[in-house]
C-alpha cells in the first residue's frame, strides 16, 4: 500500500504537467518559475540542515571503529579504518562517499536447520546502491553540456565513454540502462523482502519512484520523442545566465522531465537524501581517533564552586556532634 501511494503520488505529479502544460499551456510557470523555485528551495533548505548539523556539539572523539588505534610504536594501527591524522580521515571517508565502504560490510542474518541463527555477507545492496549513485552522477556530469557552451572537453569525453557500445542511433549509453536497472531492484529489494516491506515507508519509496520517473522521462526523451535538444539547451542556459525563455517545440514530455527534476530539488532537504551531506557530518567518520595521542577537554567544563567534604563538616561539625554522628576532626 505504501509503494502505491508512493507510485500514485509520483503520477499525480505526471497528471498536473499534463494538464499544466498539455491543457493550460502554463509553459513558462513549468519552464521557469517552478526551477527556479526549486533550485531556491534546495541551496537554502540543504546550507540550512548542514548548518543545522554543524552545530550539534560534538565534544568528544567517537571512536567507534573496529581497528586498533594508534598507540605505542609496536603495535600496529589500522590507519584507513581507525585514523589517527587528517589524511587518514580524508581516505577513510574518500573510501566511504565513493565506494560505500561501510555498505560493502553488510551482513544478513538468517535461521538455518537447528535452528541455528547464521549471520553471512549480503552484496546485493552494495552493488545496486553503487551502480545507481554512479550512473546518476554520470548522468548529471553528462547534462551539463546543456548548461555550457563551449561544452567543457570532460564532459563530451564523459558522453563518449559512456557511449562506447554504439549501438543504434542516438547511441545507447551505458548508464541509462544502468540506472533504469539499478532502481528496479532497489525498489523490488523493498517489495519482495517482508522485513524489509514492514519498515519500508512512502519517504523510501517516493524518491525511489521519482528518479525512476527522471530516467525513463530522459529516456524516452533521447531514444523515442527525440526531443529538440537545441530548445532544452536554449531554455537551460537561460536559467543559469538569470535571463529566461521558453523556446517553442519542447514537448510535455520534456516538461515531465523537468518538473520532476524540479520536485526532487525542492524535495530533497526534507528528505532522507540529504544523506548526501549528512555523511560528512558523521563523527565516526570525519573524526581522528587519537585519543592516545591528544587530550580532549571538554569545552563545556567551566570552574564549578565546589564544597568540599571538609567544609560540610566545618559547617555542620556542631549539629553532627549533637547527633552523635562520626566526625573526621572533632573541631
Ligand atoms: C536530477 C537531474 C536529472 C536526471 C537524473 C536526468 C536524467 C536523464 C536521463 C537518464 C536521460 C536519458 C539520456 C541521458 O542519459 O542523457 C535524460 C535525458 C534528457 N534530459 Fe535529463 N535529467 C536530469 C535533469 C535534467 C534537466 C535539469 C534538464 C533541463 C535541461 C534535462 C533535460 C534532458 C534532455 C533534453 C534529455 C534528452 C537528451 C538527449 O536527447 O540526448 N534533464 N535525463
Amino acid at each position: 500500500m505504501r509503494a502505491l501511494y508512493s507510485l500514485l503520488a509520483y503520477a499525480f505529479l505526471v497528471l498536473l504537467v499534463l494538464l499544466g502544460v498539455g491543457v493550460a499551456g502554463l509553459d513558462y510557470l513549468f519552464g521557469v518559475i517552478i526551477p527556479y523555485a526549486a533550485i531556491a528551495i534546495f541551496l537554502a533548505g540543504f546550507v540550512y540542515r548542514i548548518l543545522k548539523w554543524a552545530k550539534s556539539p560534538v565534544p568528544f572523539r567517537i571512536p567507534t571503529t573496529c581497528g586498533q588505534q594508534k598507540s605505542l610504536d609496536w603495535i600496529k594501527s589500522s590507519k584507513l579504518e581507525s585514523p589517527h591524522s587528517s589524511l587518514g580521515v580524508i581516505g577513510r571517508m574518500a573510501l566511504e562517499v565513493l565506494f560505500f565502504r561501510s555498505l560493502f560490510r553488510n551482513t544478513k542474518t538468517s535461521l538455518k536447520d537447528g535452528p541455528k541463527l547464521v549471520y553471512g555477507p549480503t552484496k546485493w545492496l552494495w552493488i545496486g546502491s553503487l551502480a545507481f549513485h554512479w550512473s546518476f552522477l554520470i548522468i548529471l556530469i553528462r547534462h551539463l553540456r546543456f548548461f555550457t557552451e563551449p561544452v567543457p572537453y570532460v564532459i563530451t569525453l564523459a558522453e563518449h565513454l559512456d557511449g562506447f557500445f554504439q549501438v543504434g542511433l542516438p547511441i545507447v549509453l551505458l548508464t541509462d540502462l544502468i540506472i533504469v536497472a539499478a532502481l528496479t531492484f532497489l525498489v523490488l529489494r523493498r517489495l519482495y523482502d517482508a522485513k524489509l516491506r514492514y519498515i519500508s515507508l512512502p519517504a523510501d519509496y517516493f524518491p525511489l519512484f521519482m528518479i525512476l520517473g527522471i530516467a525513463i522521462s530522459g529516456i524516452l526523451l533521447r531514444y523515442f520523442t527525440k526531443t529538440d535538444i537545441v530548445a532544452a539547451k536554449q531554455l537551460a542556459i537561460g536559467i543559469v545566465t538569470f535571463s529566461p525563455i521558453v523556446p517553442e517545440g519542447l514537448g510535455v514530455m520534456f516538461f515531465i522531465h523537468l518538473f520532476s527534476v524540479s520536485v526532487l530539488f525542492a524535495y530533497f532537504p526534507i528528505s532522507k537524501l540529504m544523506h548526501m551531506g549528512g555523511v560528512f557530518l558523521s563523527p565516526t567518520r570525519n573524526l581522528a581517533n587519537n585519543n592516545r595521542m591528544k587530550r580532549h577537554v571538554n569545552p563545556w567544563d567551566y570552574p564549578v564552586k565546589l564544597h568540599t567534604y571538609e567544609e560540610y563538616e566545618d559547617e555542620f561539625r556542631d549539629v553532627m556532634k549533637a547527633a552523635d554522628l562520626p566526625l573526621e576532626k572533632d573541631s
